[in-house]
C-alpha cells in the first residue's frame, strides 16, 4: 500500500513509518521540514505538490499537529489548537480533491478528549467527554476543546469516497529517545520517579507494538469508522505506574512529589503539569468489540519489555 503520513516525523510517526516500511508499504511523509528520503514538503495550511501523494494512496494518517510537551501559555495553547485544525482541515481538502482518494483516512486525536475522573473508565460509548469538569485548571479544558475541534475538522470534511477514523491515543510508549517512555524512565532513573500529587490519578499508555497493531487492524476492517480508543485496556494510577518501571529498570527508590513540585518541575522541563496530573482513565471498547487482542496488555509485561529494549539501544535514532 502507499500510506501518506503528514506530520510523520515526530515520536508516533517515526514508530509507524519504522513498522509499515519493514512490512513492505511505501510511506510518504509530509513535513514542513524535509531531509529524509520518502520526506515530502508541505505547510500544514495549504494545498500545494503534495496534495498528488494523496492522490492515488491507500491510507492517509495524519499526525501532524504542534507538540503539547510545553508550557500552556495562551500562545502555545492557540498553536496547539490551529495546527491540528489547520491541517486537518487542509488533509480533507486534498482527499475530496482527488481523482482517486484514499480508502482510509486516519486521523489522530487524543485519549485527553475525555474527562478527568477517577471512578469508572472511559471508552467510546459511556465515557465523559471533558470540558466541563469543576475545578479543573483552565487550560486542562482548552486543551479537550482542542481534541474536539480536531475531531470535528475531520468530521465536517467532505470525504464520502473515503472510511474516516479519529485515533483517541493515549500514550504510546516507545523507547525512542524524547518519547513519552523516556521522559519517565529518566526521572525514575534520576530517583524522581515516584507518586506526583498522591499519584492516584490514572495513567493511559499503549505499547508501540500494539499501537502499530491497531492501526493495521484498523485499516484492514472497513466496518469501522468514527472515534477509536488506542489504549491498553489497563489504565493504572500513576503511583504504579512509576513503581512497575522503577523495578523493570532496577531503582529502589522514587522520591514523591507534591503538586507544586511538579508545577517547579514541569516549568524547568518548559512542559505543563496536565501531562502528570491529568486522570486518564480511557479503554479500547470499540477495538475490543471488534475482536481486537492485546500482545502488552499489562503494564509490567510493557515496561520489561521497553527497558529491555532500551538497554538493547533499540529504536533509539529518534
Ligand atoms: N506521542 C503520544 O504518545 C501521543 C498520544 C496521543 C496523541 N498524540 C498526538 O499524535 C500526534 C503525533 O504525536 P507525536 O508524539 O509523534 O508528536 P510530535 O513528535 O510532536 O510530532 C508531530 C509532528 O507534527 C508536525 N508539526 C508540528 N507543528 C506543526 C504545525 N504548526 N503545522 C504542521 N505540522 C506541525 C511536526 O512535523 P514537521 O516539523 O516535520 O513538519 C512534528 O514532527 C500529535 O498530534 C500528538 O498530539 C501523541
Amino acid at each position: 500500500m502507499k500510506i501518506v503520513v503528514p506530520g510523520g516525523t515526530g515520536q508516533v510517526g517515526a514508530i509507524l513509518n519504522r513498522a509499515l516500511t519493514d512490512a513492505g508499504h511505501d510511506v510518504v511523509v509530509l513535513t514542513r521540514r524535509p531531509g529524509r528520503a520518502g520526506d515530502v514538503r508541505w505547510d500544514g495550511e495549504t494545498l500545494g505538490p503534495w496534495a498528488d501523494e494523496v492522490d492515488g494512496s491507500d491510507v492517509v494518517v495524519n499526525l501532524a499537529g504542534r507538540s503539547v510537551s510545553c508550557r500552556g501559555t495562551a500562545a502555545n495553547l492557540r498553536a496547539m489548537m490551529d495546527s491540528r485544525v489547520r491541517s486537518t482541515q487542509v488533509v480533507g481538502q486534498a482527499i475530496a480533491l482527488a481523482a482517486r482518494p484514499p480508502r482510509l483516512w486516519l486521523q489522530m486525536s487524543t485519549a485527553t478528549i475525555y474527562a478527568h475522573r477517577f471512578d469508572a473508565p472511559n471508552d467510546e460509548s459511556s465515557g465523559i467527554l471533558g470540558g466541563g469538569e469543576p475545578g479543573v485548571p483552565g487550560h486542562w479544558s482548552y486543551s479537550v476543546e482542542i481534541a474536539k475541534a480536531w475531531e470535528r475538522a475531520q468530521e465536517e470534511a467532505r470525504t464520502p469516497g473515503t472510511r474516516k477514523v479519529a485515533l483517541r491515543s493515549a500514550m504510546v510508549m516507545s523507547p525512542d529517545r524524547g518519547g513519552v517512555f523516556d521522559v519517565l524512565l529518566r526521572l525514575a532513573r534520576l530517583g524522581l520517579g515516584g507518586p506526583v500529587a498522591g499519584g492516584g490519578q490514572f495513567v493511559s499508555w499503549i505499547h508501540d507494538r500494539d499501537f502499530v497493531r491497531a492501526v493495521e487492524f484498523l485499516i484492514d476492517r472497513d466496518d469501522l469508522s468514527g472515534a477509536v480508543n488506542l489504549a491498553a485496556p489497563l489504565p493504572v494510577p500513576q503511583r504504579t505506574l512509576m513503581r512497575v518501571l522503577r523495578t523493570a529498570w532496577g531503582v529502589p527508590v522514587g522520591l514523591p512529589a507534591t503538586r507544586w513540585m511538579a508545577e517547579i518541575g514541569a516549568f524547568a522541563m518548559r512542559s505543563d503539569t496536565e501531562l502528570l496530573l491529568k486522570s486518564r482513565r480511557v479503554v479500547p471498547g470499540r477495538l475490543r468489540e471488534a475482536g481486537f487482542t492485546f500482545d502488552l496488555p499489562q503494564w509490567s509485561q510493557a515496561a520489561e519489555d521497553l527497558v529491555r529494549r532500551v538497554r538493547d539501544g533499540a529504536g533509539r535514532a529518534a
